[in-house]
């Protein structure tokens, strides 16, 4: 992680969870972070504890509502302004409705496939200008995906959130493919978790939040820092070395 000292990383979704979880820890290794979300007031919360700590990185928290175009564009103009660019994008804010393909409601469809897909890609696109009109060419991009991305399970709840997980399998694999066209050594991931205990389920389920907790019940589930330990392990590989997709399964997961 030596050559990402002092280097810039968007962490999208860091208020809460993995993202908060990642932010945290590439703070501790020395980058300058940019953790956006709604929740503005829990990333300082955040930025204070990483100060506190000693870290050598900063947090520096952006307000940001991933679903609105204007938001994400103004977000990369003040990190252009403020720190000349982005050299890594963290792509992990994401959330699921449970909106069923038969009966579903078509506004919880919509904003799932505003967040995890649309926005997704345009801060693909917005921070891969930036590395291009900086000449950085060794940065990185990496999409928080899921295992419902590459597998369809029986659960009606989670069948279109599945599908906007295997869009963010077609998007990265595609992404890899343009910047290998584009001549680029910029890279791609996606990462792709089971079940992590964050406040993922009980945000879906908020008005059921026994469903979350059954959810969460049954095994020795994943916690955020097994993610952030992921993203570093990922992004500290050598550069010529580009993990594309990255599995992560509580060891007692059937699934
Ligand atoms: N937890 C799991 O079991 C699991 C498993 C596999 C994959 N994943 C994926 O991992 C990623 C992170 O999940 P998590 O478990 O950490 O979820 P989480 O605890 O619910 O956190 C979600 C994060 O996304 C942010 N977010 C939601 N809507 C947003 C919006 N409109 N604009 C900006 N930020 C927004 C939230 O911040 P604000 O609410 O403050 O805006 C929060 O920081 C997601 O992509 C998820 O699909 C999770």
């Amino acid at each position: 992680m030596e050559r990402w000292k002092g280097r810039v990383a968007l962490v999208t979704g860091a208020s809460v969870g993995i993202g908060a979880a990642v932010a945290k820890e590439l703070v501790r290794h020395g980058m300058t972070v940019v953790g956006c979300a709604r929740n503005v007031d829990k990333i300082q919360e955040l930025a204070a504890e990483c100060k506190k700590a000693g870290y050598t990185g900063v947090l520096v928290p952006i307000k940001c509502d991933l679903t609105k175009e204007e938001e994400i564009l103004s977000m990369f103009a003040a990190i252009k302004a403020q720190h000349k660019g982005v050299d890594v994008c963290i792509n992990n804010a994401g959330l699921a409705h449970p909106e069923p393909l038969l009966s579903g409601k078509t506004s919880g469809w919509k904003n799932m496939l505003d967040l995890n897909v649309i926005g997704l890609s345009i801060c693909t696109r917005e921070a891969y200008q930036s590395m291009k009109e900086r000449n950085v060419d060794d940065g990185h991009i990496i999409n928080l995906n899921s295992l419902v991305g590459h597998s369809v399970y029986p659960f009606a709840d989670g069948h279109f959130y599945a599908a906007t997980k295997y869009a963010v399998t077609a998007l990265t694999e595609g992404l890899r493919q343009e910047l290998h066209e584009a001549k680029s050594h910029i890279r791609a991931t996606s990462i792709s978790p089971g079940l992590v205990e964050t406040e993922f389920a009980y945000r879906a389920y908020s008005k059921e939040p026994e469903k979350a907790a059954a959810a969460y019940a049954p095994n020795k589930n994943l916690v955020a820092v097994d993610i952030a330990e992921a993203v570093v392990y990922v992004l500290g590989a050598p550069p010529h070395v580009q993990i594309g997709e990255l599995k992560i399964r509580p060891v007692e997961s059937a699934i």
